[in-house]
């Protein structure tokens, strides 16, 4: 089970930047800071599950102010630990109930941290959080994958995501209660070290309800950061949904 650090305890932490390293690559940061930044606009964002920094450092270093919550003191930690890190807050806590000071132009959770809330209860407190902190007008954003069912024959639970020299992949399926386990496996100083996470997976339009709910109405949806459409084969979408200008426009 995990510790207070939630799944990114200090260990996976240490190894985070480095084992994440695609998402790191410089065309990628770019495309999502370039999305975020105008946004944003004069105002400030607000990442969820901010990890070390890896979308909030580039944004804040286009002069957009960042504030970040997060479960996991040790990665925060390892934020801490970056250079110009000083202008970025963090607040430890569950960005589906925590509540910081201020109104946010964007709001934004990516790399499929959505699904790190296992149930509907905690996706829809978390569409709700986001509202409470944006402005009129202001935007939540999410990056989340596609779960791969078009890809799972009848009765099949497990899809392989990598194969490498050191580091193994799959992902355990629950279809009945959308649910899948992650389970990481990776060759280390001539050690198997392993890490299972559990996600909770939904459907856009499961989440565009939540927006709904929250008082949110979809402005956009891409298949990724360069605003490619989205479509029947996309992996993952980009979206973007909007808050009411006032109570009297609120779907
Ligand atoms: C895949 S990492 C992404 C980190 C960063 N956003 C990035 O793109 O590199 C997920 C992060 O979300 C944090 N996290 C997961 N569930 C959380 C929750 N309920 N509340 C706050 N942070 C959470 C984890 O501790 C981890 O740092």
């Amino acid at each position: 089970m995990p510790g207070e650090d939630g799944y990114f305890d200090e260990r996976v932490a240490a190894r985070y930047d480095e084992t994440s390293a695609e998402m790191f690559e410089p065309a990628l940061i770019e495309a999502t800071v370039d999305v975020l930044a105008e946004l944003a606009g004069d105002g400030r964002a607000l990442e969820f599950g901010i990890g070390t920094g890896r979308i909030a450092l580039p944004l804040a270093q286009r002069g957009v102010p960042v504030h970040g919550i997060e479960l996991s003191k040790a990665m925060a930690a390892k934020l801490r630990e970056k250079p110009r890190a000083a202008e970025i807050g963090v607040t430890i806590g569950d960005f589906a109930t925590t509540r910081v000071d201020g109104t946010y132009t964007v709001a934004y959770l990516v790399w499929n941290t959505l699904m790190n809330l296992t149930t509907q209860e905690a996706q829809v407190a978390c569409f709700a959080n986001a509202a409470a902190h944006l402005g009129p007008g202001g935007c939540f954003v999410v990056e989340v994958m596609i779960p791969e069912l078009q890809r799972l024959p009848a009765g099949e639970r497990f899809r392989v995501f990598r194969v490498s020299e050191h580091r193994w992949g799959f992902d355990e399926y629950d279809v009945a209660n959308q649910g899948l386990i992650s389970h990481h496996y990776a060759a280390v100083d001539d050690r198997l070290e392993q890490l299972s996470i559990p996600f909770r997976y939904a459907w856009p339009a499961e989440l565009d309800l939540m927006a709904q709910l929250a008082g949110m109405r979809l402005r956009n949806r891409w298949s990724d950061w360069n605003r490619e459409p989205f479509t029947s084969e996309s992996a993952k979408h980009v979206s973007v949904w909007e808050k009411a200008a006032s109570p009297a426009d609120a779907p």
